[in-house]
């Protein structure tokens, strides 16, 4: 299994590319089920969650290939021609589950996997579930399948959820395009990505209301279309190397950036020190001399700050001069990496959902072992600001969410390789 050695280079100056967002593609890619006509996407990350999403939608029958380097993903689903998504499929990742909504509304039948993904918790699919129940499926959990059908076809219905769940809204909100009627979706998440799945159902001729606020209404239509969308910008990855210059020091700027991505999390960065400010071609990131700042961090559906960025900026308030309680209110199981930031001279201690870290100097590079997806991207930060060298183990969760990620580190000057494994 591949490594990444890190060695503490001093401050980080030039700029960074951002990709487009692995979540939204995630999302935007099962959306070509709901359509007999092409579905082509721009601006897509190359990531291995990508590839597993094109296989999963290949063994339905669908036709995907990844064009210019994989940038641009062309899909048709003129010929499903199976409805049951694997578990050897879905198990690697927890989105594999988004072909559930549009495969019932488009077939009237879906077996879905329950899914694997990231360790960070339960993450049932309850929410789902009833959603996809209020709009007239029938659903049946056998033998770790979800066995779902609408022989009737979908309905429109109101629906609240009880929590701002992004795969919920998102499933919801695809089947709700071609149900008979009106679907008022209520307690909607408001993250950016369902906006951009929202904008690209458009293209594709649903008639959609609200995305980005908390009541969306969906007018279901008879059929969709074919569209071209551009993938929006990956507010994680954004939000990612925006703490390289927090943590190392230096002035990067972060190509492709928006301000109202990152909106609650460039507030903390600002009241940590950081000056965050917005050019022509993106966000610029700069740390004076000095430490930063320790802030109170508690994590939020959007616009609050975001879950997948708390470790990330865990590893920042590890140097911080003072004291942070970092509060986790999405997931319950989200601090495994707190233990191998310990083990780099940090200072933390976990208490249930609650983190309290208390800033040191100077960390220490160690051999240290990546166990989820954005876990590991902060123990590259880490060892960026760290003395000596850090040995990030298990990255193969790296790959499934940042894409060159040694090579977007080192152009701004860290020392940082990818060292094959067996
Ligand atoms: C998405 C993101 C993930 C991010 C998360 C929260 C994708 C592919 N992944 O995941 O990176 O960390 O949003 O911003 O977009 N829940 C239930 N029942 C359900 C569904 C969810 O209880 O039916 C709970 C989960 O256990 C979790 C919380 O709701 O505690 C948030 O989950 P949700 O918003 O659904 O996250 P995902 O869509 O899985």
């Amino acid at each position: 299994m591949d490594s990444i050695l890190v060695t503490g280079n001093g401050p980080l100056n030039g700029q960074i590319p951002i990709a487009g967002a692995k979540n939204a593609c995630l999302t935007l890619m099962p959306a070509t089920l709901l359509s007999e006509e092409p579905l082509t996407l721009t601006n897509a990350p190359r990531l291995s969650d990508i590839k597993t999403m094109t296989q999963l939608l290949q063994s339905l029958g669908a036709e995907v290939s990844s064009l210019q380097d994989g940038q641009v993903q062309a899909m048709s689903s003129h010929n499903i021609d199976n409805h049951v998504a694997e578990y050897d499929i879905v198990r690697k990742m927890r989105a594999s589950n988004l072909v559930l909504g549009p495969m019932l509304a488009r077939l009237g039948q879906a077996v879905v996997s329950l899914p694997g993904g990231c360790a960070i918790g339960a993450r049932p699919m309850d929410l789902h579930i009833h959603g996809l129940e209020a709009l007239g499926a029938e659903i049946e959990l056998k033998e770790g399948y979800l066995h779902a059908k609408a022989p009737r076809g979908l309905k429109g219905a109101e629906i609240e959820l009880s929590f701002a769940s992004v795969g919920a809204t998102e499933n919801i909100m695809m089947a709700a395009t071609l149900a008979k009627g009106t679907t008022v979706i209520r307690n909607a998440a408001r993250e950016p990505e369902i906006v951009d799945l929202a904008d690209c159902l458009k293209k594709m001729g649903a008639h959609i209301d609200g995305a980005g606020s908390s009541s969306i209404i969906i007018e279901g239509v008879d059929r969709l279309h074919g569209a071209t969308h551009p993938v929006v910008t990956d507010r994680i990855e954004l939000g990612t190397y925006m703490l390289a210059p927090a943590i190392c020091g230096g002035e990067v700027e972060l190509l492709g950036g928006r301000m109202d991505l990152v909106g609650a999390f460039a507030e903390k960065l600002d009241q940590a020190g950081i000056n965050v400010s917005e050019t022509d071609k993106g966000l610029l990131v700069s740390r004076n001399n000095g430490r930063v700042k320790a802030v109170d961090v508690t994590t939020e559906p959007f616009p609050g700050f975001p879950t997948d960025l708390q470790a990330q900026m865990m590893a920042l308030m590890c140097t911080a001069e003072g004291t942070s309680v970092l509060e986790e209110k999405i997931f319950e199981n989200r601090f495994m990496h707190a233990p191998e930031l310990t083990r780099m001279g940090a200072n933390i201690e976990v208490h249930g959902g609650t983190a309290t870290v208390t800033g040191v100097e100077r960390l220490k590079g160690a051999p240290v072992m990546a166990t989820d997806l954005r876990a590991s991207v902060s123990l590259i930060l880490a060892g960026l600001a760290a003395e000596g060298e850090t040995l990030v183990n298990r990255v193969y969760h790296l790959d499934r969410g940042y894409e060159h990620v040694v090579r977007k580190f080192s152009g701004v000057g860290a020392k940082i390789e990818r060292i094959k494994g067996s």
